[in-house]
């Protein structure tokens, strides 16, 4: 990609500020140039569905020479917070692996992989598990951040562990964020609508 091309430097630089903005897809950052030197040899790849990942997969971006892409399911969640909790936890018990929107970039150029997601039922998102069985990882290191509503990690460290075969594992950063759940039962109580459990 050309770094001397200002304007896709300057919508790359915004979509990754953009804490909950359309999804970023094999975004590249100020790197490469006509020859490709330089190309950035780390990816930044996320899952967010309310923004919280978001943030951090943007502030780790836009701190290290890094290309970013978005995990998005091919087919949305829910909009509805307690529909997906649901709709993940099916997807968890049967070992769904659902089609990706994007698929992953070509990860030979990658030498390092920051990996992004939130807890799902207490373990790692199927999209994320969907991603995961795409990829090669093998000699490449892997830093998970890891976003949590308020109950840790979960088995999710050790999921990915299973399922990134051959990578270098690092100690995840493992972060509790504000999480849609008490805003979505706040606001149905202030409605006086009834709250699914
Ligand atoms: C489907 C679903 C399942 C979740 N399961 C858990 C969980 O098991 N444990 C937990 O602490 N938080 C859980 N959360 C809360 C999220 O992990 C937390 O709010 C996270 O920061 C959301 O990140 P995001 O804004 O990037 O989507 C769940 C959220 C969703 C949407």
């Amino acid at each position: 990609m050309n770094i001397d091309n200002p304007s896709r430097r300057m919508l790359m630089t915004a979509m990754a500020a953009l804490p909950m903005g359309e999804a970023v897809a094999a975004a590249d950052n100020e790197a490469g140039g006509a020859t490709g030197k330089g190309r950035p040899r780390t990816l930044v790849a996320f899952l967010s569905r309310s923004g919280n990942t978001r943030v951090l997969a943007g502030v780790i971006h836009r701190a290290e020479l890094s290309d970013l892409y978005e995990i998005r399911a091919a087919r949305a969640y829910p909009d509805d917070y307690f529909d997906t909790v649901e709709q993940a936890r099916q997807q968890r018990d049967t070992g769904y692996l659902p089609a990706l929107r994007d698929g992953p970039p070509n990860m030979a150029q990658y030498d390092k992989v920051y990996l992004g997601f939130p807890v799902w039922g207490e373990t790692l998102p199927p999209p994320v598990r969907s991603f995961l069985s795409r990829i090669d990882l093998r000699g490449k290191t892997v830093v998970p951040f890891i976003t949590h509503g308020g109950y840790g990690a979960g088995k999710s460290a050790a999921e990915l562990a299973k399922r990134a075969i051959g990578a270098m594992l690092k100690p995840p950063l493992v972060m509790e964020a504000d999480q849609e759940r008490r805003t979505t039962t706040e606001v149905l109580q202030w409605l006086g609508k009834p709250v699914p459990r």
